[in-house]
């Protein structure tokens, strides 16, 4: 691995940003790359207005100020000076497999042998845009979480060809920038995220389907609910704390829960009446044109919970 702490960020759109500010937080020198140079401006500019403001709030990472941190930052439009000598390439473009691979195959072109090229796509399979590379041993995925600058989770997924040193690697570099990466030992459709965020979604829109619940009491089941305990314990722990511990559990629940599971639905489509249905309860309570705000909110409350996590990970 290169010595230099400096990072290629390929793609300044809003991971692209989330990405730099988080590196700019644990010093790492930056460079935020895009083929469209007004998109430089305008994400450089929206990333000195969010230092300041996470600053002025007592939200800012690391330990230098939104200026210096700022200053770390450098837009360009030359994809050598991004990529060269960087210790980790951050690709952050559209998601889309012909882009993907060509944007990695022109970095591969360029980068040196020892830098980690890592993809921050949501859900294409890493073997699919890093077969045709020749550096194809140090690619990996880094799954970010949105907001990434609030919500630590990273999922790293290797394809089949990369080097597990450079996992450990991403690992490290990871758990440096303040974040909390979790490995896959090899990929698979929907990653591991993505895998549990929609048995939940599907099952939620089968429940409005039936007529179950509505929309925001079904909701209200995750946000004042089982969402409060996986604030701090994941569903396997759940699980263990809910009985004298997991073996317990499953003696108790294990057939109840055999039973309930036999009743699922298969997963909906996504189409038609439901849609309508559920965007109307959705839109009556949060109209489209106060998304904006809403995602505000969303970011001021994760901001406290990830502090008061900070302070509870002290406790146990
Ligand atoms: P975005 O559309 O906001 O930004 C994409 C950026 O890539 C734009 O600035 C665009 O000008 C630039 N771009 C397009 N073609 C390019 C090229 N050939 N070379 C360099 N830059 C190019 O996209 P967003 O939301 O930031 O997503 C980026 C990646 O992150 C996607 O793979 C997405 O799946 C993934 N992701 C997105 C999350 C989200 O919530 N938005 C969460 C986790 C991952």
């Amino acid at each position: 691995m290169c010595s230099q702490k400096k990072v290629g960020i390929i793609g300044s759109g809003l991971i692209g940003r989330s990405w730099a500010m988080l590196f700019a937080g644990a010093q790492y020198n930056v460079y935020l790359y895009d083929i469209d140079e007004q998109q430089i401006e305008v994400a450089l500019a929206d990333i000195g207005q969010q230092l300041k403001l996470l600053e002025g709030n007592g939200l800012l990472r690391g330990s230098l100020n939104a200026n210096d941190q700022y200053a770390l930052i450098k837009g360009t439009t030359q994809l050598k000076e991004a990529v060269e000598d960087a210790v980790l390439i951050q690709e952050c473009v559209p998601e889309n497999l012909e882009l993907k691979r060509k944007v990695w195959k022109g970095i591969d072109d360029i980068a040196n042998p020892n830098s980690i090229l890592s993809s921050s796509t949501s859900a294409l399979l890493p073997s699919t845009f890093t077969d045709h590379l020749k550096h194809r041993k140090n690619a990996i995925v880094s799954h970010p979480v949105n907001p990434p600058y609030y919500v630590p989770l990273v999922e790293l997924v290797p394809a089949p060809w990369t080097d597990p040193d450079v996992v450990k690697q991403t690992r490290r570099i990871m758990e440096d920038i303040g974040q909390t990466p979790v490995s896959l030992s090899k990929e698979i459709v929907g990653f591991g995220v993505n895998r549990l965020q929609y048995a939940l979604l599907n099952e939620a829109i089968n429940l409005v389907s039936e007529g179950i619940f509505d929309v925001h009491d079904i909701d209200k089941v995750m946000s004042d609910g089982l969402g409060m305990r996986y604030a701090f314990l994941g569903v396997l722990e759940t699980t263990h704390l809910n009985a004298e511990g997991f073996v317990s559990y499953c003696e108790r629940y294990g057939k109840m829960i055999e039973g309930i599971s036999r009743d699922y639905k298969p997963a909906p489509k996504y189409e038609g009446n439901i849609v309508r249905q559920v965007a109307d309860q959705l839109e009556k309570s949060t109209p489209l044109e106060r998304l904006q705000e809403k995602r505000n909110f969303r970011d001021l409350g994760l901001s406290k919970l990830s502090l008061l996590k900070k302070q509870m990970s002290k406790l146990f």
